[in-house]
């Protein structure tokens, strides 16, 4: 028998420290460091469509209505039974069918392939794009095997669009899991917190969130892409204004950022006992090394994503070019602002606009990242000259007709007028505790609400980290303003509206937060270094209406 988290967690057994595994493709003794990957040559593979920038998944014919819950036939005629829904939806709901299913994945020409889970077995999922106004209803279906023998991941699965406005039943709440052979479907409204064009989003993610074992999930490859287009963003740079013209296409490329660690043969491995938060020694691009994308010489957005588990990146670009932020997290900025480098914490995103016209042709320019770390705990700090991620060859001429207009997404209900409406602030403090994670001193406990805010009745909270820890936290539902960082207003890329905020080590010890609450229900909030979600550094709020 394999013991996971979630085996260790129903046992009482206080993990970390020597132990022995029988799994073949675990490291034991929590030894994180003392493996090493194999060497693999930088920028040998080319990010293509398809491989590595994956496509739209396809949308299909409007599920049959069946009594719920019951045996529905799938599209491709197999049959999964149906855990929640179906349900009456509007008539212009577009439908879709993922299979989270395994696939054998090159992550290197220089390494063995690897059988990882995707959706629709890509690697990362397909990419959807959420039209605002137009809602989707999609089913997973979960296709992974029972008995894996690679042993990372459990075929449990439970999906969460990070970021999203969606009913707390279509929220990837951790205990609505479903297993192979069974299918779920959410329903993503695709309309903006009270119908505010301030609210709308751009980028979003969506990736595993299963009770105890989302970390393992993920690292085994189930997370993807959805980007959001509305009036203002409307993916397409030749709409006129209001239309922002931003760089759409092919120069709008999503790229997620992860490490992983390999044996000595090439294989995939994780550690069950690493619970400080599990790093690799590999550098992902959309699941590939160290690759390259070859770019022309005009302007593209990049959508930064850290979909790592406990890596924190400080990105630059090796010619001394600043980023031009036009987003973070979910939300466009209202105006873009230029720096030379940025932080990218866990399931956070930074949009960006990168401008190659003064390049020459054939120039090389890597996406560097300069932050060490060697231990979940937090970054050793800033290195020199850093681990290149991504080389971008300038390899051809393009028209550019994108533009990136001074204002890009107008806040109309400003922080001061929310402010002024705050009845209540609240405190959380995440800290360590037995071995484990706890918020105010709670294991999460899906039986505990720590929170009641009422429907659009803003609130402050403040969190506060405890010890010489990392964590970036994520709020669901909200997307939520920070008003300050240890007394100070925060950096100026901290300005927008953001769904994840990190406190801790050197980040500082406390944020204050402004939030609101769109829908009624219940949520859950959590530390996004996976290894602290999975021992519980988690707690849930519920909306009243
Ligand atoms: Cu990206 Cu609750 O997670
Ligand atoms: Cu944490």
């Amino acid at each position: 028998m394999r013991l996971t988290r979630r085996d260790m967690l129903k046992l009482g057994i206080a993990v970390g420290g020597a132990a022995v595994l029988p799994g073949r493709r675990l490291l034991a003794a929590g030894g994180g460091a003392a493996a090493m990957s194999p060497s693999t040559t930088p920028f040998v593979v080319e990010l293509l469509p398809g491989r590595g920038l994956p496509p739209s998944p396809q949308p299909v014919a409007p599920f049959p209505t069946l009594p719920d819950p019951g045996n529905c036939v799938n599209v491709d005629g197999s049959t999964a039974f149906h855990v929640a829904g179906p349900r009456a939806v509007p008539a212009n709901t577009e439908f879709f069918l993922i299979h989270e299913r395994p696939v054998e994945h090159s992550f290197h020409p220089e390494l063995p392939p690897n059988v990882l889970w995707g959706y629709d077995g890509m690697i990362p999922g397909p990419t959807f794009v959420a039209k605002s106004g137009t809602p989707q209803l999609v089913r997973f279906v979960n296709d992974l095997p029972e008995n894996d023998p690679v042993g990372i991941g459990e075929p449990i699965s439970s999906i969460h669009r990070h970021g999203g406005f969606q009913a707390p039943e279509d929220d990837g709440y951790p205990l609505d899991t479903f297993c192979r052979g069974q299918s779920r479907d959410y329903f993503y409204p695709n309309l903006p917190d009270d119908g505010l064009g301030q609210n709308e989003h751009s980028t979003l993610w969506y990736h595993d969130h299963s009770i105890d074992i989302t970390a393992v999930n993920v690292y085994r490859g189930l997370a993807g892409f959805c980007i959001g287009q509305n009036t203002l963003d409307t993916l397409n740079e030749l709409d006129p204004p209001p239309a922002l013209g931003l760089p759409s296409g092919e120069f709008d490329v999503p790229i997620v950022l992860q490490d992983r660690l390999f044996d000595a043969n090439g294989f995939l491995v994780y550690d069950n006992f690493n619970h400080n938060g599990f790093l690799g020694d590999k550098f992902l691009v959309n699941g590939l090394i160290q690759p390259f994308l070859r770019v022309a010489r005009r302007k593209y957005r990049f959508r930064f994503l850290n979909g790592s588990n406990a890596r924190i990146y400080q990105l630059f670009l090796s010619n001394g070019q600043p980023f031009v932020a036009i987003g973070t997290d979910a939300c466009l900025l209202e105006h873009p602002l230029s720096v030379e480098s940025f932080p990218l914490t866990p399931a956070s995103r930074v949009d960006v606009i990168v401008d190659f016209s003064q390049c020459s042709l054939k120039d090389e320019i890597f996406l560097v990242n300069r932050l060490a770390q060697t231990d979940g705990r937090k970054p050793d700090g800033l290195m020199s000259p850093g681990t290149p991620l991504l080389k971008f060859v300038v390899s051809s001429d393009a028209a550019d007709p994108s533009r990136v207009p001074d204002t890009l997404l107008p806040v109309t209900q400003s922080p001061d007028q929310l402010l002024s409406r705050v009845k209540l602030q609240r405190h959380f403090k995440f800290e360590r505790s037995h071995g484990a994670w706890v918020i105010n001193g709670d294991l999460f406990d899906e039986n505990r609400i720590s929170a009641t805010p009422k429907i659009d009745e803003p609130e402050i909270w403040i969190l506060e980290a405890g010890g010489g820890w990392v964590h970036p936290v994520h709020i669901h539902l909200s997307d939520f303003s920070i008003v300050s960082r240890d007394g100070v207003a925060p950096a100026p890329l901290e300005r927008g509206r953001r769904d994840t905020v990190v406190i801790g080590a050197g980040f500082g010890r406390q944020v204050k937060l402004l939030l609101s609450f769109g829908l009624p229900g219940r949520y859950v909030f959590h530390c996004h270094n996976i290894e602290h979600e999975d021992m519980r550094m988690m707690a849930q709020f519920e909306v009243l209406p």
